[in-house]
């Protein structure tokens, strides 16, 4: 047995080089800082390159090291020149967070084949082709990374009226087993982790109504999430030493509301 270790230690990003994508609001943003705090090198990557230029500027007074690169990670076509700007300012990507996303609630009949395609390529290809990459870049260095996908409890419970996203995330936590299998022996991991509902600005006005409450109130802890309380798990997966044997993990963070049969 080693000797004992420090949560300082453990947790030391210093040397990694972490992609975010989404990271232009809600939890990529935090995700980006959080690992920016911890001493990793962040890319942090959307469509919206003014939003992450603000972000870029918040990291860098803080203290740590950023770059912003617009990307849309359903035009599989532009994701190299992405990974080429990180491994030009950083070096190679050691950490990635698919974490670009998006929910569209509608009745399943009135969903077009668009809505469906849209859901699909943001929520699943997406994913996959960032991973993708990642994986090949990092088999072509033999070095070791972390693939943390942002699934959702919705990848494994259901719900009406968000057919689309549900066979999304779904897919997500399939896409991260079937990939740690495939690659533990490159000693790249990869997990997931699935929130219930986090406040974010896309979602707070909702909590704030009579059907938000009442949704409210079959979560067990009697309450939505905060952005931040996913800083451990998410630190948890990230960083080598405090996840070397963890691969192929769905990280459930969702004050209980998924286990439960009560409302
Ligand atoms: N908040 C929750 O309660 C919750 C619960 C479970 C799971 N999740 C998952 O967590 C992730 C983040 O959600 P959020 O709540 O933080 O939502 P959000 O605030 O709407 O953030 C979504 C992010 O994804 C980016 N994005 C969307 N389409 C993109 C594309 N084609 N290419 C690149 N980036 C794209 C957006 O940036 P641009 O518009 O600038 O491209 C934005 O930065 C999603 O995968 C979501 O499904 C959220």
């Amino acid at each position: 047995m080693t000797a004992a270790i420090r949560a300082a230690d453990i947790f030391n990003l210093e040397g990694q080089v972490a992609l975010v994508t989404g990271a232009s609001s809600g939890l990529g943003w935090r995700f980006a800082k959080t690992l920016a705090a911890n001493g990793a090198k962040v890319v942090i990557a959307a469509r919206r390159l003014d939003r992450l230029k603000a972000l870029e500027e918040e990291i860098k007074a803080d203290g740590g090291e950023a770059l912003a690169v617009a990307l849309d990670t359903s035009d599989a076509a532009s994701i190299p020149a992405a990974f080429d700007a990180a491994e030009k300012a950083f070096g190679l990507v050691t950490i990635v967070v698919n974490n670009a996303g998006f929910s569209g609630i509608k009745p399943t009949v009135d969903v077009t084949a668009e809505d469906w395609r849209g859901t699909m390529a943001v929520n699943l290809d997406g994913v996959w082709f960032v991973a993708q990459e990642a994986i090949k870049r990092l088999i072509a260095a033999k070095q070791p990374g972390s693939i943390i996908n942002i699934a959702s409890i919705l990848g494994m419970r259901a719900s009406k009226t968000l057919a689309a996203y549900i066979a999304s995330k779904g897919g997500v936590i399939q896409l991260t087993r079937a990939l740690a299998v495939e690659f533990a022996r490159h000693k790249i991991r990869v997990n997931a982790i699935a929130p219930g509902y986090i406040e974010t600005e896309m979602n707070s006005d909702f909590f704030k109504t009579d059907k938000g409450e009442y949704l409210m109130r079959g979560i067990p802890q009697r309450r939505i999430g905060d952005p931040s309380e996913l800083d451990g798990v998410l630190l948890l997966l990230a960083a080598p030493k405090a996840s070397s044997f963890i691969t192929g993990s769905v990280m459930t963070a969702d004050g209980g509301q998924s286990i439960t049969l009560d409302h």
